[in-house]
Protein backbone atom coordinates (compact mmCIF):
# COMPACT_ATOMS: atom_id res chain seq x y z
CA UNK A 1 0.00 0.00 0.00
CA UNK A 2 1.28 3.46 -0.61
CA UNK A 3 -0.30 6.28 1.60
CA UNK A 4 0.21 9.81 2.76
CA UNK A 5 -0.93 11.11 6.04
CA UNK A 6 -1.83 14.92 5.26
CA UNK A 7 -2.26 18.08 7.11
CA UNK A 8 -1.15 16.81 10.23
CA UNK A 9 1.61 17.63 12.94
CA UNK A 10 4.52 15.20 13.17
CA UNK A 11 5.79 15.35 16.77
CA UNK A 12 8.94 12.86 17.16
CA UNK A 13 11.47 13.69 19.80
CA UNK A 14 13.64 16.34 18.13
CA UNK A 15 10.10 18.31 18.00
CA UNK A 16 6.71 18.90 16.37
CA UNK A 17 7.01 19.82 12.67
CA UNK A 18 3.86 20.38 9.89
CA UNK A 19 4.22 17.66 7.40
CA UNK A 20 2.86 14.95 5.18
CA UNK A 21 4.21 11.24 5.87
CA UNK A 22 4.74 8.94 3.00
CA UNK A 23 4.51 5.52 3.07
CA UNK A 24 5.65 2.67 0.84
CA UNK A 25 4.96 -0.93 1.72
CA UNK A 26 5.75 -1.09 5.11
CA UNK A 27 8.24 1.81 5.91
CA UNK A 28 8.05 5.20 5.64
CA UNK A 29 9.53 7.29 2.37
CA UNK A 30 9.58 10.25 3.06
CA UNK A 31 8.66 13.98 5.17
CA UNK A 32 7.67 16.29 2.93
CA UNK A 33 6.16 19.91 2.87
CA UNK A 34 2.16 19.39 2.41
CA UNK A 35 2.15 22.15 0.03
CA UNK A 36 5.02 20.79 -2.01
CA UNK A 37 4.93 19.22 -5.42
CA UNK A 38 6.38 16.30 -3.89
CA UNK A 39 3.44 16.04 -1.82
CA UNK A 40 0.89 16.86 -4.92
CA UNK A 41 2.68 14.34 -7.67
CA UNK A 42 2.73 11.30 -5.05
CA UNK A 43 -1.19 11.80 -4.20
CA UNK A 44 -1.78 10.99 -8.02
CA UNK A 45 -0.17 7.22 -6.75
CA UNK A 46 -1.57 6.44 -3.16
CA UNK A 47 -3.56 3.89 -2.46
CA UNK A 48 -5.27 6.01 0.54
CA UNK A 49 -4.58 9.43 1.85
CA UNK A 50 -5.56 9.94 5.69
CA UNK A 51 -6.31 12.86 6.46
CA UNK A 52 -4.91 13.87 10.07
CA UNK A 53 -6.02 17.84 9.32
CA UNK A 54 -5.62 19.16 13.47
CA UNK A 55 -4.30 16.08 14.62
CA UNK A 56 -0.70 14.94 15.91
CA UNK A 57 1.25 12.36 13.64
CA UNK A 58 3.52 10.06 16.05
CA UNK A 59 5.57 7.04 15.94
CA UNK A 60 3.64 4.29 17.07
CA UNK A 61 4.30 3.57 21.36
CA UNK A 62 6.93 1.06 22.55
CA UNK A 63 5.92 -0.40 25.98
CA UNK A 64 9.08 -1.74 26.73
CA UNK A 65 7.60 -3.74 30.21
CA UNK A 66 4.78 -6.33 29.33
CA UNK A 67 4.15 -9.51 30.87
CA UNK A 68 1.33 -11.51 28.61
CA UNK A 69 0.78 -15.14 30.14
CA UNK A 70 3.02 -14.35 33.12
CA UNK A 71 2.73 -17.16 35.25
CA UNK A 72 2.43 -15.81 39.16
CA UNK A 73 1.52 -17.04 42.24
CA UNK A 74 -0.18 -20.11 41.32
CA UNK A 75 -2.10 -18.30 38.20
CA UNK A 76 -1.39 -16.14 35.41
CA UNK A 77 -1.82 -13.13 33.71
CA UNK A 78 -5.28 -13.17 31.82
CA UNK A 79 -4.00 -11.31 28.69
CA UNK A 80 -2.69 -13.80 25.89
CA UNK A 81 -0.12 -12.44 23.38
CA UNK A 82 -3.07 -11.75 21.01
CA UNK A 83 -5.71 -9.93 23.48
CA UNK A 84 -2.68 -7.75 24.81
CA UNK A 85 -1.39 -6.82 21.80
CA UNK A 86 -4.85 -5.94 20.03
CA UNK A 87 -5.21 -4.07 23.84
CA UNK A 88 -2.00 -2.22 23.46
CA UNK A 89 -2.92 -1.28 19.17
CA UNK A 90 -6.01 0.39 20.49
CA UNK A 91 -4.14 2.61 22.27
CA UNK A 92 -1.71 3.56 20.31
CA UNK A 93 1.10 1.17 21.27
CA UNK A 94 3.06 -0.51 17.80
CA UNK A 95 5.87 -2.46 19.78
CA UNK A 96 5.96 -4.37 23.11
CA UNK A 97 9.17 -5.68 24.46
CA UNK A 98 7.33 -8.79 26.92
CA UNK A 99 10.05 -10.89 29.49
CA UNK A 100 10.81 -14.66 28.91
CA UNK A 101 11.43 -16.56 32.12
CA UNK A 102 13.84 -18.78 32.27
CA UNK A 103 12.56 -21.01 35.32
CA UNK A 104 14.39 -22.41 37.96
CA UNK A 105 16.87 -25.16 36.96
CA UNK A 106 16.74 -24.38 33.57
CA UNK A 107 18.13 -22.95 30.48
CA UNK A 108 18.08 -19.36 29.34
CA UNK A 109 17.32 -21.07 25.63
CA UNK A 110 14.32 -23.36 27.06
CA UNK A 111 13.02 -19.95 28.81
CA UNK A 112 12.77 -18.45 25.28
CA UNK A 113 11.65 -21.11 23.26
CA UNK A 114 8.67 -21.01 25.71
CA UNK A 115 7.78 -17.60 25.05
CA UNK A 116 8.30 -17.68 21.46
CA UNK A 117 5.97 -19.87 21.11
CA UNK A 118 3.16 -18.39 23.17
CA UNK A 119 3.90 -15.31 21.12
CA UNK A 120 4.48 -16.58 17.54
CA UNK A 121 1.69 -16.00 15.05
CA UNK A 122 -0.70 -14.33 17.37
CA UNK A 123 0.59 -11.16 17.89
CA UNK A 124 -0.83 -7.82 16.62
CA UNK A 125 1.95 -5.91 16.75
CA UNK A 126 5.30 -6.24 16.51
CA UNK A 127 7.55 -7.88 19.90
CA UNK A 128 10.64 -8.67 21.30
CA UNK A 129 11.83 -9.94 24.33
CA UNK A 130 13.86 -9.32 27.58
CA UNK A 131 15.40 -12.29 29.50
CA UNK A 132 14.51 -12.49 33.32
CA UNK A 133 17.44 -14.71 34.47
CA UNK A 134 16.27 -16.08 37.46
CA UNK A 135 18.95 -18.83 38.26
CA UNK A 136 22.63 -17.40 37.74
CA UNK A 137 24.64 -20.36 36.79
CA UNK A 138 28.11 -20.72 34.85
CA UNK A 139 25.47 -22.15 31.73
CA UNK A 140 23.27 -19.31 32.25
CA UNK A 141 25.90 -16.80 32.00
CA UNK A 142 27.49 -18.49 29.06
CA UNK A 143 24.04 -18.40 27.65
CA UNK A 144 23.32 -14.52 27.88
CA UNK A 145 26.02 -13.85 25.20
CA UNK A 146 24.12 -16.72 22.92
CA UNK A 147 20.52 -14.91 23.20
CA UNK A 148 22.06 -11.55 22.21
CA UNK A 149 22.91 -13.12 18.60
CA UNK A 150 19.41 -13.87 18.56
CA UNK A 151 18.39 -10.37 19.52
CA UNK A 152 17.45 -10.63 23.27
CA UNK A 153 20.24 -8.32 24.66
CA UNK A 154 18.54 -7.07 27.85
CA UNK A 155 18.62 -9.46 30.90
CA UNK A 156 16.22 -8.92 34.15
CA UNK A 157 17.33 -9.57 37.79
CA UNK A 158 15.70 -9.57 40.87
CA UNK A 159 16.63 -8.12 44.08
CA UNK A 160 12.99 -9.36 45.05
CA UNK A 161 10.89 -12.61 45.31
CA UNK A 162 13.25 -14.62 47.38
CA UNK A 163 12.74 -18.62 46.20
CA UNK A 164 11.44 -17.75 43.06
CA UNK A 165 13.06 -15.12 40.95
CA UNK A 166 15.85 -13.63 43.46
CA UNK A 167 19.37 -13.53 42.87
CA UNK A 168 21.78 -13.06 45.71
CA UNK A 169 24.45 -9.87 45.23
CA UNK A 170 27.24 -12.20 43.92
CA UNK A 171 24.82 -13.44 41.34
CA UNK A 172 24.04 -10.40 40.01
CA UNK A 173 27.73 -8.99 40.12
CA UNK A 174 28.23 -12.01 37.81
CA UNK A 175 25.50 -11.15 35.67
CA UNK A 176 26.82 -7.74 35.70
CA UNK A 177 30.40 -8.69 34.77
CA UNK A 178 29.05 -10.58 31.52
CA UNK A 179 26.67 -7.62 30.52
CA UNK A 180 29.71 -4.67 31.10
CA UNK A 181 32.09 -7.44 28.71
CA UNK A 182 29.53 -7.72 25.94
CA UNK A 183 27.56 -4.47 25.98
CA UNK A 184 24.44 -5.88 27.52
CA UNK A 185 21.97 -4.34 29.70
CA UNK A 186 21.06 -5.82 33.38
CA UNK A 187 17.75 -4.40 34.02
CA UNK A 188 17.06 -4.55 37.63
CA UNK A 189 13.70 -5.10 40.09
CA UNK A 190 15.23 -3.00 43.00
CA UNK A 191 13.49 -4.02 46.01
CA UNK A 192 15.07 -5.76 49.41
CA UNK A 193 13.25 -8.85 48.91
CA UNK A 194 14.86 -10.19 52.05
CA UNK A 195 13.88 -7.79 54.38
CA UNK A 196 10.32 -7.48 52.71
CA UNK A 197 9.74 -11.12 53.26
CA UNK A 198 10.66 -10.65 56.93
CA UNK A 199 7.89 -7.71 57.18
CA UNK A 200 5.30 -9.58 55.47
CA UNK A 201 5.47 -12.30 58.07
CA UNK A 202 5.61 -10.55 60.58
CA UNK A 203 2.46 -8.68 59.60
CA UNK A 204 0.82 -11.54 58.43
CA UNK A 205 1.48 -12.69 62.37
CA UNK A 206 -0.25 -9.96 63.38
CA UNK A 207 -3.51 -10.53 61.53
CA UNK A 208 -2.71 -7.83 59.29
CA UNK A 209 -3.88 -9.59 55.96
CA UNK A 210 -5.64 -6.77 53.98
CA UNK A 211 -4.56 -6.06 50.62
CA UNK A 212 -3.40 -2.40 52.05
CA UNK A 213 -0.55 -4.20 53.64
CA UNK A 214 1.25 -5.00 50.82
CA UNK A 215 2.11 -1.77 50.74
CA UNK A 216 3.18 -1.51 53.97
CA UNK A 217 5.49 -4.25 54.20
CA UNK A 218 7.20 -3.09 50.96
CA UNK A 219 8.54 0.79 52.22
CA UNK A 220 9.84 2.55 49.17
CA UNK A 221 13.38 2.99 51.89
CA UNK A 222 13.82 -0.74 50.75
CA UNK A 223 13.32 0.50 46.96
CA UNK A 224 15.69 3.09 47.67
CA UNK A 225 18.30 0.79 49.02
CA UNK A 226 18.01 -1.45 46.74
CA UNK A 227 18.41 0.47 44.06
CA UNK A 228 21.69 2.46 45.90
CA UNK A 229 23.24 -1.82 45.89
CA UNK A 230 22.14 -1.93 42.38
CA UNK A 231 24.00 0.81 40.98
CA UNK A 232 26.73 0.37 43.39
CA UNK A 233 27.10 -3.12 41.47
CA UNK A 234 26.78 -2.06 38.38
CA UNK A 235 29.76 1.13 39.12
CA UNK A 236 32.10 -1.53 40.41
CA UNK A 237 31.11 -4.20 37.00
CA UNK A 238 31.09 -1.21 34.58
CA UNK A 239 27.77 -2.38 33.64
CA UNK A 240 24.95 -0.12 31.89
CA UNK A 241 21.79 -0.66 34.34
CA UNK A 242 18.37 -0.50 33.97
CA UNK A 243 15.82 0.29 36.82
CA UNK A 244 12.87 -1.13 36.36
CA UNK A 245 9.08 -0.20 37.28
CA UNK A 246 10.76 2.61 39.93
CA UNK A 247 8.17 4.19 41.76
CA UNK A 248 9.87 6.33 44.88
CA UNK A 249 11.01 9.41 45.92
CA UNK A 250 13.95 8.00 47.88
CA UNK A 251 15.18 5.37 44.28
CA UNK A 252 15.13 8.23 42.23
CA UNK A 253 17.36 10.37 44.16
CA UNK A 254 19.87 7.68 43.91
CA UNK A 255 19.52 6.75 39.90
CA UNK A 256 19.94 10.79 39.71
CA UNK A 257 23.24 10.35 42.06
CA UNK A 258 24.61 7.78 39.47
CA UNK A 259 23.76 9.97 36.77
CA UNK A 260 25.15 12.75 37.99
CA UNK A 261 28.49 11.50 38.04
CA UNK A 262 28.39 9.56 34.65
CA UNK A 263 27.29 6.20 35.08
CA UNK A 264 25.19 4.56 33.02
CA UNK A 265 21.78 4.26 34.99
CA UNK A 266 18.55 4.98 34.08
CA UNK A 267 15.37 4.31 34.83
CA UNK A 268 11.53 3.86 34.09
CA UNK A 269 8.60 4.63 35.97
CA UNK A 270 4.72 3.13 34.42
CA UNK A 271 1.67 5.19 34.87
CA UNK A 272 0.28 3.97 37.81
CA UNK A 273 3.08 5.21 40.24
CA UNK A 274 2.30 8.65 38.27
CA UNK A 275 -1.82 8.59 38.50
CA UNK A 276 -2.67 5.67 41.57
CA UNK A 277 -1.34 5.86 44.85
CA UNK A 278 -1.89 3.91 48.82
CA UNK A 279 -4.97 5.63 48.82
CA UNK A 280 -6.18 2.97 46.34
CA UNK A 281 -4.63 -0.17 47.93
CA UNK A 282 -6.59 1.30 50.98
CA UNK A 283 -9.85 0.90 49.23
CA UNK A 284 -12.79 -0.79 51.07
CA UNK A 285 -12.90 -4.38 51.35
CA UNK A 286 -10.84 -6.48 48.82
CA UNK A 287 -10.82 -4.14 46.25
CA UNK A 288 -7.44 -2.40 47.53
CA UNK A 289 -6.47 -6.11 45.84
CA UNK A 290 -7.00 -4.62 42.25
CA UNK A 291 -4.00 -2.14 42.95
CA UNK A 292 -1.65 -4.98 44.16
CA UNK A 293 1.67 -4.09 42.12
CA UNK A 294 5.16 -4.67 43.13
CA UNK A 295 6.97 -1.80 44.00
CA UNK A 296 3.60 -1.18 45.61
CA UNK A 297 1.73 1.99 45.16
CA UNK A 298 3.47 4.42 47.29
CA UNK A 299 1.92 8.14 49.38
CA UNK A 300 0.76 10.47 46.41
CA UNK A 301 3.44 12.73 47.53
CA UNK A 302 5.97 10.56 45.37
CA UNK A 303 4.14 11.78 42.07
CA UNK A 304 5.46 14.90 42.15
CA UNK A 305 8.99 13.49 41.96
CA UNK A 306 8.37 11.19 39.68
CA UNK A 307 7.03 13.90 37.08
CA UNK A 308 9.64 15.96 37.77
CA UNK A 309 11.96 13.19 37.48
CA UNK A 310 10.46 12.73 33.94
CA UNK A 311 11.52 16.07 32.98
CA UNK A 312 14.92 15.97 33.76
CA UNK A 313 15.39 12.79 32.32
CA UNK A 314 16.43 10.51 35.64
CA UNK A 315 13.25 8.89 34.57
CA UNK A 316 13.90 8.24 30.62
CA UNK A 317 10.95 6.32 30.03
CA UNK A 318 7.38 5.38 31.20
CA UNK A 319 6.39 1.70 30.46
CA UNK A 320 3.18 -0.11 31.73
CA UNK A 321 4.38 -3.49 33.82
CA UNK A 322 1.22 -4.55 32.37
CA UNK A 323 0.81 -7.66 34.19
CA UNK A 324 -3.39 -8.09 34.45
CA UNK A 325 -5.29 -10.14 36.99
CA UNK A 326 -9.20 -10.34 37.10
CA UNK A 327 -10.10 -9.41 40.34
CA UNK A 328 -12.33 -12.62 40.17
CA UNK A 329 -10.65 -15.53 41.00
CA UNK A 330 -7.12 -14.37 40.45
CA UNK A 331 -6.69 -11.53 42.66
CA UNK A 332 -9.07 -13.28 45.39
CA UNK A 333 -6.60 -15.43 45.85
CA UNK A 334 -5.51 -13.36 48.24
CA UNK A 335 -8.41 -13.09 50.72
CA UNK A 336 -7.26 -13.33 53.99
CA UNK A 337 -3.44 -13.18 52.74
CA UNK A 338 -2.13 -10.03 51.02
CA UNK A 339 1.24 -12.03 50.29
CA UNK A 340 -1.29 -13.94 48.26
CA UNK A 341 -2.47 -11.77 45.88
CA UNK A 342 -0.79 -11.87 42.28
CA UNK A 343 1.47 -9.13 42.02
CA UNK A 344 0.22 -6.48 38.82
CA UNK A 345 -1.66 -4.10 37.40
CA UNK A 346 -3.54 -3.54 33.69
CA UNK A 347 -2.51 -0.76 31.71
CA UNK A 348 -0.84 -1.70 28.29
CA UNK A 349 -4.25 0.19 26.38
CA UNK A 350 -3.85 3.30 28.43
CA UNK A 351 -0.04 4.70 28.36
CA UNK A 352 -0.14 7.00 25.50
CA UNK A 353 -3.12 8.67 26.80
CA UNK A 354 -2.62 8.34 30.21
CA UNK A 355 1.18 10.04 29.55
CA UNK A 356 -0.71 12.55 27.23
CA UNK A 357 -2.02 14.23 30.17
CA UNK A 358 1.28 15.37 31.38
CA UNK A 359 1.35 17.19 28.12
CA UNK A 360 -2.34 18.73 28.52
CA UNK A 361 -1.69 19.84 32.37
CA UNK A 362 1.52 21.46 30.93
CA UNK A 363 3.94 19.06 32.91
CA UNK A 364 5.82 17.35 29.33
CA UNK A 365 5.86 19.10 25.79
CA UNK A 366 4.79 17.26 22.84
CA UNK A 367 8.13 16.05 22.10
CA UNK A 368 8.89 14.87 25.64
CA UNK A 369 5.40 12.55 25.29
CA UNK A 370 6.91 11.15 22.53
CA UNK A 371 10.59 10.68 24.00
CA UNK A 372 9.67 8.69 26.56
CA UNK A 373 6.75 6.40 25.09
CA UNK A 374 8.82 5.50 22.24
CA UNK A 375 11.63 7.10 21.16
CA UNK A 376 13.64 6.18 23.66
CA UNK A 377 12.58 3.03 24.29
CA UNK A 378 13.51 2.26 20.87
CA UNK A 379 17.07 3.73 21.70
CA UNK A 380 17.14 1.76 25.01
CA UNK A 381 15.98 -1.43 23.46
CA UNK A 382 18.38 -1.42 20.54
CA UNK A 383 15.60 -0.53 18.42
CA UNK A 384 16.20 2.96 16.70
CA UNK A 385 15.87 3.55 14.18
CA UNK A 386 13.74 1.05 12.69
CA UNK A 387 11.50 1.87 15.62
CA UNK A 388 10.27 5.32 17.58
CA UNK A 389 10.86 7.79 15.06
CA UNK A 390 9.18 9.30 11.84
CA UNK A 391 11.48 9.44 9.49
CA UNK A 392 12.35 7.66 5.86
CA UNK A 393 13.40 4.44 6.15
CA UNK A 394 12.11 4.03 9.59
CA UNK A 395 9.04 1.17 9.69
CA UNK A 396 5.73 2.71 9.32
CA UNK A 397 4.53 2.37 12.94
CA UNK A 398 2.51 5.81 13.46
CA UNK A 399 -0.64 7.00 15.37
CA UNK A 400 -2.49 9.76 14.30
CA UNK A 401 -3.14 11.30 18.23
CA UNK A 402 -6.57 13.25 18.32
CA UNK A 403 -5.24 15.86 21.08
CA UNK A 404 -9.12 16.82 21.79
CA UNK A 405 -10.88 13.54 22.33
CA UNK A 406 -12.51 13.62 25.56
CA UNK A 407 -13.65 10.10 26.76
CA UNK A 408 -12.94 7.87 30.14
CA UNK A 409 -11.51 4.88 30.53
CA UNK A 410 -13.50 1.71 31.96
CA UNK A 411 -13.64 -2.04 31.93
CA UNK A 412 -16.94 -1.89 30.70
CA UNK A 413 -15.24 -0.77 27.26
CA UNK A 414 -11.73 -1.56 27.43
CA UNK A 415 -9.93 -3.84 25.14
CA UNK A 416 -7.32 -5.82 27.62
CA UNK A 417 -8.67 -9.12 28.90
CA UNK A 418 -9.49 -8.09 32.56
CA UNK A 419 -12.61 -7.82 34.21
CA UNK A 420 -11.79 -4.33 36.11
CA UNK A 421 -9.66 -0.89 35.06
CA UNK A 422 -7.40 0.33 37.68
CA UNK A 423 -8.37 3.49 35.89
CA UNK A 424 -11.97 3.05 35.77
CA UNK A 425 -14.05 6.67 35.57
CA UNK A 426 -10.85 8.66 34.96
CA UNK A 427 -11.31 11.04 32.02
CA UNK A 428 -8.33 11.30 29.13
CA UNK A 429 -8.19 14.55 26.95
CA UNK A 430 -6.73 13.31 23.81
CA UNK A 431 -7.29 9.81 22.23
CA UNK A 432 -6.16 7.63 19.69
CA UNK A 433 -7.62 8.28 15.98
CA UNK A 434 -5.50 5.79 13.71
CA UNK A 435 -2.65 3.53 14.09
CA UNK A 436 -0.66 2.04 11.62
CA UNK A 437 1.85 -0.71 12.66
CA UNK A 438 4.38 -1.19 9.65
CA UNK A 439 2.26 0.26 7.03
CA UNK A 440 -0.83 -1.49 7.67
CA UNK A 441 -3.74 0.64 9.13
CA UNK A 442 -4.61 -1.89 12.20
CA UNK A 443 -7.15 0.82 14.42
CA UNK A 444 -9.50 3.08 12.29
CA UNK A 445 -11.79 5.25 14.29
CA UNK A 446 -12.69 2.93 16.39
CA UNK A 447 -12.56 -0.03 14.40
CA UNK A 448 -9.99 -2.71 14.68
CA UNK A 449 -8.29 -3.95 11.32
CA UNK A 450 -5.82 -5.62 12.87
CA UNK A 451 -5.11 -9.66 12.51
CA UNK A 452 -3.56 -11.33 15.39
CA UNK A 453 -0.05 -13.16 13.52
CA UNK A 454 0.52 -9.88 12.22
CA UNK A 455 3.37 -8.86 14.22
CA UNK A 456 6.82 -10.01 13.86
CA UNK A 457 9.51 -11.18 16.16
CA UNK A 458 11.98 -8.12 16.72
CA UNK A 459 15.68 -9.09 16.45
CA UNK A 460 16.75 -6.31 19.14
CA UNK A 461 20.43 -4.93 18.76
CA UNK A 462 22.38 -3.31 21.36
CA UNK A 463 21.44 -0.42 23.40
CA UNK A 464 22.16 3.09 21.69
CA UNK A 465 23.34 4.13 25.05
CA UNK A 466 25.72 1.84 25.58
CA UNK A 467 29.65 3.64 25.79
O1 LIG B 1 3.73 -6.39 40.27
C1 LIG B 1 4.41 -6.58 39.28
N1 LIG B 1 5.30 -5.67 38.93
N2 LIG B 1 4.25 -7.69 38.54
C2 LIG B 1 4.99 -8.07 37.42
C3 LIG B 1 6.31 -8.70 37.76
C4 LIG B 1 7.41 -7.68 37.94
O2 LIG B 1 8.07 -7.70 38.95
O3 LIG B 1 7.64 -6.89 37.04
ZN1 LIG C 1 9.72 -6.46 38.53
ZN1 LIG D 1 7.28 -6.38 35.29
Amino acid sequence: MRARISGGLVVNASGPVAADVLIDGEMIVALVDPTSSVADSWSQSVDRVIDATGRLVIPGGIDGHTHMEMPFGGTQSVDSFETGTRAAAWGGTTTIVDFAIQSKGRSLREGLDTWSAKAEGHCAIDYGFHMIVSDVNEQSLREMDLLAGEGVTSFKLFMAYPGVFYSTDGEILRAMQVASASGLMIMMHAENGIAIDVLVAQALERGNSDPRFHGATRPSLLEGEATHRAIQLARLTGAPLYIVHLSAEEALEEVAIARDRGQSVFAETCPQYLFLSAQDMARDGFEGAKYVCSPPLRPEHHQEKLWRGLRTDDLSIVSTDHCPFCLKEQKELGIGDFSKIPNGLPSVEHRVDLIYEGVARGDLSLARWVEVTSTTPARMFGLYPRKGVIAPGSDADIVIYDPASPHTISAASHHMNVDYSAYEGMTMTGGVQTVLSRGQVVIDGGTYLGRSGHGRFLSRGQSSYLR
